[in-house]
């Protein structure tokens, strides 16, 4: 791998996108190494969460890569999106949290991925956007249609529309963004709610992830139906059976994911 570190500690992956000489832009190369490794991390069972963040002070991800795009003919761009669409999704459907760790500019492309995470927490340093219009084109990796679902259409066609940054503050008023930190204690906040996740029941957490993930895509009685029928699921699991006794023989639970 070029451009990703990973680093695992009791349960949660520390998953670092590395390209500094483009400010962690995502080009075809990165998102097939970060396609392949999220595929890896969700595959590993010492992995209960991962936590997805850019390396160095300045960025998260300043967006796809303009360079590697400014060449590019419809036909490539429209592969280019589907790959980028494809991770995005990917994230959307591990049956692992995936937290964003936002340290600085998360941007276009940056800004897309950051959404695909379960949650974002953001240094008070970050800005984000969606700044594809000043570049005369437009999102690509989904942004249209998760962050009209996160913050509502209002203000996301007027950030879309705007191509402006907006800081962390701000989009933690408007609920796409779960905490804003200080900087350095940024990654030490997501590793402390990482860690309480970790210890839980992580078939519980797969099949809340499936219901709310996909349960936003249906009207309110399927989600319903949906929900009840992975709730019943769960209780053909030794999980269930061990949480439930734990509770009641008042002692801590011994999960074993199955
Ligand atoms: N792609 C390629 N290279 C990038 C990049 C990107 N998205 N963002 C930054 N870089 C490169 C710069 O070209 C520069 O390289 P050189 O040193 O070789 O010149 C280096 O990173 C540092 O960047 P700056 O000198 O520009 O740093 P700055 O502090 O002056 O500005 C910034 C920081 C405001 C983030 C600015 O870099 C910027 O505006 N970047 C582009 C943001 C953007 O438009 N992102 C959306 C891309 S389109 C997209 O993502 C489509 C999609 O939906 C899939």
């Amino acid at each position: 791998m070029n451009h990703l570190f990973v680093e695992t500690t009791n349960g949660v992956a520390l998953l670092t996108i590395n390209r500094p000489k483009a400010l962690n832009a995502l080009n075809e190369e990165l998102l097939v190494e970060l396609y392949d490794t999220l595929q890896a991390l969700e595959q590993d069972a010492e992995v209960k969460v991962v936590v997805l963040t850019g390396a160095g002070e300045k960025a998260f991800v300043a967006g796809a890569d303009i360079a590697e795009m400014a060449q590019m003919t419809p036909p490539a761009a429209r592969e280019f999106a589907r790959r980028g669409q494809q991770v995005i999704l990917f994230i959307e459907r591990m049956k692992k949290p995936v937290i964003a760790a936002v340290n600085g500019f998360a941007l276009g492309g940056g800004l897309e991925l950051a959404m695909a995470c379960d949650f974002i927490y953001a240094s008070e340093k970050a800005k984000l956007g969606l700044p594809e219009v000043t570049l005369g084109i437009m999102p690509g990796f989904g942004g249209t249609q998760n962050l009209a679902r996160a913050i509502g259409p209002k203000r996301a066609s007027e950030m879309v529309f705007t191509g402006k940054m907006v800081s962390a503050q701000k989009l933690l008023d408007w609920g796409l963004i779960n905490e804003v930190t200080p900087a350095d204690e940024l990654l030490p906040k997501v590793k402390e709610t990482a860690a309480l996740i970790a210890k839980v029941g992580l078939l519980g957490v797969a099949a809340a992830k499936d219901a709310l993930v996909n349960g936003l895509n249906m009207g309110k009685t399927d989600g319903f139906k949906y929900e009840s029928s992975l709730f019943g699921n769960l209780f053909a699991t030794q999980d269930q059976q061990e949480g439930m006794s734990a509770f009641l023989e008042k002692r801590k639970p011994t999960f074993n994911n199955r």
